[in-house]
């Protein structure tokens, strides 16, 4: 990695081949010496205490080393740090960037997404590369589908454990969902569910649902995805007040078992500190009376009115029926899910439902970035 340095004030400039440069602070060049004593070369954590840097820490000298620089620093009897092209380039500190969707999720609405990205369950479970490209699908689009699942009993299970480990909830860890006269909520019977996420009631909803569908020969129950994120970026266009008001204010959930009761609040546009969308929560069902001035009601119902809307429009949402033996997997913190009403009488529904953090879709598709590059490489974060 090619680059110009300079010292400038208390930091080093890096000037990189496209001119953009990079500011990197003594402090920040000391804290992240790779030196064997700083970080251990093979935990890959730091060793060194942070708080304890002198604050006013200062390089005696800054000069090039084969593919990076030397810092040497006058604390103690002179520590070195050196520092690789591909590392600092790495680990450049950003200027702070905002946006409201990171780039690596690709917006969709119904004319955008003709095709949903489709697996076979054989090939996910035998070929690496396959189920790479459906964490890739999870990733950008927020949406997968895997075909030919083996129709016996907790089949969604095995795919949860083979990309890694279930994320428990109050249900069953293997969730069957179909018409159930005693039902205890109302995906167990046969009305209507509109778009919704699963488990908003928690402070961390899971970050993937999969949805297997055994049997799906009844009349109607066709299922309805939207991308939550478009609609949420369409709000934000069309009306920012609204999208404000539903970014601020804090909605409660509840959703209760044998094995639990639990509430939680958040906003349903959950927005992080640069602006970028992270969560979307949304369950008409679950939502709890809202707690907030009697002044701001009207305003929240407006916006919310106007986010539902946008989430049901035939714009955004596409319908489709599933075979028996499809698994729906989204991104429980982007896309809606819902379905049709359907007619028990006609025909067998039987879904299976479990869940999974979206750290996993990650963490494998990092893994497989790492492995490209060569174990001992530096590889660039993504998120
Ligand atoms: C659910 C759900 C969809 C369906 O149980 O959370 O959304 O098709 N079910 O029954
Ligand atoms: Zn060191
Ligand atoms: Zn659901």
């Amino acid at each position: 990695m090619d680059f110009e340095f300079e010292t400038l004030g208390s930091s080093v400039i890096v000037t990189w081949p496209d001119g953009q440069t990079t500011d990197y602070p003594f402090i920040w060049l000391r804290d992240n010496c790779q030196c064997p004593k700083c970080f251990h070369p093979s935990t890959h954590e730091r060793l060194l205490f942070t708080a304890a840097i002198d604050p006013e820490i200062t390089p005696t000298s800054v000069e090039r080393a084969d593919d990076g620089i030397r810092i040497l620093w006058s604390e103690g009897e002179g520590h070195e740090s050196i520092f690789t092209g591909k590392w600092l380039y790495h680990n450049s500190i950003a200027s702070p960037i905002g946006g409201t969707v990171r780039e690596s999720a690709t917006l969709w609405d119904a004319a955008s997404i003709n095709e949903l990205p489709m697996f076979d369950f054989a090939d996910c479970m035998s070929d690496e590369k396959v189920l790479i490209r459906w964490c890739a699908a999870l990733r950008s689009l927020g949406v997968a589908i895997v075909r030919n699942m083996p129709s016996h009993d907790g089949a969604v299970i095995e795919f949860a454990d083979h990309v890694g480990y279930v994320h428990d909830t109050i249900y069953d860890r293997l969730h069957n969902v179909f018409s159930d006269p005693n039902a205890y909520n109302l995906a167990s019977t046969s009305e209507e569910l509109k778009p919704h996420t699963d488990m908003p009631n928690y402070f961390s909803p899971p970050g993937v649902q999969l949805l297997h569908f055994l049997a799906n020969e009844a009349e109607g129950g066709e299922t309805t995805l939207v991308d939550g994120y478009q609609a949420a970026v369409q709000l934000r266009e069309e009306d920012p007040e609204a999208y404000d008001i539903l970014a601020k204010t804090d909605v409660g959930f509840r959703l209760a078992s044998e094995k639990g009761d639990i509430v939680g609040q958040a906003p349903l546009i959950e927005v992080d500190n640069r602006g970028f969308i992270r969560t979307i929560r949304y369950s008409n069902q679950l939502m709890l009376p809202l707690l907030i001035p009697g002044a701001e009601v009207k305003g929240f119902y407006d916006a919310y009115r106007k986010f539902t809307n946008l989430l049901n429009t035939p714009e955004n949402l596409i319908r489709f029926k599933t075979q028996s033996g499809d698994m729906v997997a989204v991104h429980n913190h982007r896309v809606l899910h819902g379905r049709a009403e359907f007619q028990p009488a006609s025909g067998a529904r039987h879904l299976q439902l479990t869940y999974l953090d979206f750290d996993l879709v990650m963490s494998r598709l990092r893994q497989e970035r790492v492995r490209e590059a060569g174990e001992d490489q530096v590889v660039e974060r993504f998120y």
